[in-house]
């Protein structure tokens, strides 16, 4: 397992960086390239007190025009529980993990501040949608590397938004609010080996967008995904059949042919955001 920071960027990169000797490196910056998803959690609970904690780190993340557009959702009690695993059956670490909290936007409040004025929320659905999203990413962000050091591990759940009427109506979430993801927290079991990324000259740019060698640099991850971390199972076989090499980019390719979660856009538009 590499140690040093050098070490956990060219892990994850592919790529040599040169550290500069001058500039102060912290913990923060080790347990950012450490990071990692967890799907499997020991049944150690995790006390009320560090969770107040973990929520007061994430809800100090910057908000846009300081709207304050997030609300946390903590599905604690059996009933709750049990109801959230029942729409997502497919995922266990969803029942395993000790916690589980719906991170949601919120543009409800807001428009309770505009009723308590007498004044109109009058900003475009569209833009107002992705204050409240990305907002509410930072805040998830922010709990995940609060988290991750208090030697917790975390994994996001988009899945939610597969289910977002059952889940809104499951926990009476007014108009303008929506969960954004579900987040399962717990000790983990064991320790996984980090996921690699794209060479950061793929994401990386100067000045302009340059896209000169894309194809090649994205076959060249494939090949150090496939050899670091291989998936385990090939996607929409009935429709592609099974490759001999199956990359990052196969696996992406497949996942993204088929459209997904129009059930959420829907509810956003009936629900709030008239975009
Ligand atoms: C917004 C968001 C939604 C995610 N949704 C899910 C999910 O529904 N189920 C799941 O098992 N993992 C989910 N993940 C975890 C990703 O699969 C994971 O971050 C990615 O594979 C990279 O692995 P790493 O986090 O270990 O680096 C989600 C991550 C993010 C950021």
């Amino acid at each position: 397992m590499p140690q040093t920071l050098s070490e956990l960027v060219s892990r994850r990169f592919g790529e040599q960086i040169e550290l500069d000797r001058e500039q102060p490196f912290s913990d923060t910056h080790l347990l950012q390239l450490q990071h990692r998803s967890c799907r499997r959690f020991l049944q150690t609970p995790v006390p009320e007190k560090t969770l107040r904690f973990l929520f007061a780190c994430s809800l100090s993340a910057p908000s846009k025009s300081d709207l304050q557009q997030v609300s946390i959702i903590h599905l604690e009690s059996k009933a709750s529980r049990d109801f959230i695993h029942s729409v997502l059956p497919s995922m266990p670490w969803i029942k395993t993990a000790p916690v589980f909290l719906l991170f949601c936007g919120d543009s409800h409040r807001i428009q309770t501040v505009c009723e308590m004025h007498n004044t109109t929320f009058a900003h475009d659905p569209l833009d107002a949608f992705f204050n409240t999203a990305t907002d509410t990413a930072m805040v998830l962000q922010n709990f995940i590397i609060a988290a991750e050091a208090a030697g917790l591990g975390c994994c996001p759940i988009s899945a939610v938004r597969e289910f977002t009427e059952q889940v809104a109506k499951f926990c009476q979430m007014p108009d303008g609010v929506y969960p954004l993801a579900g987040l399962c927290l717990g000790y983990p079991e064991g320790t996984r080996d980090i996921s690699v990324r794209l060479p950061m000259s793929a994401s990386l740019h100067k000045n302009k967008y340059n896209e000169k060698n894309l194809k090649a640099r994205i076959k060249d991850y494939d090949k150090r995904r496939e050899e670091i971390n291989p998936y385990e199972s090939q996607r929409q076989i009935d429709s592609y059949g099974t490759s001999e090499s199956y990359g990052w980019s196969s696996d992406k390719a497949r996942q993204t042919s088929h459209t997904e979660r129009l059930s959420f856009k829907n509810y956003i538009r009936k629900h709030g955001f008239r975009i």
